[in-house]
């Protein structure tokens, strides 16, 4: 029987867990810089939401997000953050039920929800196509500090 509630302050630690689980299997592992003590930080914060699955009491899969302002709408999004089912617990409908709970949360105020998948994840694309979201192709870009600020080193500008 699986169960899927929102996260609470108490679930830092697997939660924690699951997300260097997620990471490792990514190979990002070196990405990851929250830990558990941060994760009750941000578990606080009320823009986050983090739905738990439950099998038996114990946690097989997590979802987050966090809900933002969406200029061209003048509304807020949902945006998916991680979408992760414990590798004993997949393909039993886990990971769709986390995203129903998805749809669950938006639903309350009507709001569209966003995330993204990569494009050599042809099983997620799959997945997410079943569900009924839109598949668009846009390349994402990032400027960390030490590139920006390179960059304002060698600018006139
Ligand atoms: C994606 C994921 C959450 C699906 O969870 P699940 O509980 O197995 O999902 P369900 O049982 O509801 O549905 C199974 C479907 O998900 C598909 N799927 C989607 N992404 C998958 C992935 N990365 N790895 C394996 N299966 C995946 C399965 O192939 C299956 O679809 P199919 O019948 O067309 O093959 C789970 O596979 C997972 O945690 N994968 C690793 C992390 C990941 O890829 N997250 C999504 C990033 S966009």
């Amino acid at each position: 029987m699986v169960e899927i509630r929102e996260a609470s302050l108490a679930d830092a630690a697997v939660l924690d867990e699951m997300v260097r689980e997620l990471a490792a299997h990514e190979n990002s592992l070196e990405h990851v810089h929250v830990d558990a003590g941060r994760w009750r930080h941000l578990l606080a914060r009320p823009d986050v939401t983090v739905l738990i699955a439950e099998s038996d009491g114990a946690a097989i899969g997590f979802t987050s997000t966090v809900r933002r302002l969406h200029l061209w709408s003048g509304g807020d999004l949902l945006a998916l953050d991680d979408l992760y089912v414990r590798p004993e617990h997949r393909d039993k409908g886990v990971g769709g039920a986390l995203m129903s709970a998805v749809a669950r949360l938006a639903a309350r105020d009507d709001i569209s929800v966003i995330w993204g998948v990569r494009l050599d994840n042809h099983s997620g694309q799959r997945f997410y196509a079943r569900l009924g979201a839109t598949l668009n192709t846009k390349m994402t870009a990032s400027w960390t500090p030490d590139r920006y600020r390179r960059h304002l080193a060698t600018t006139a500008h």
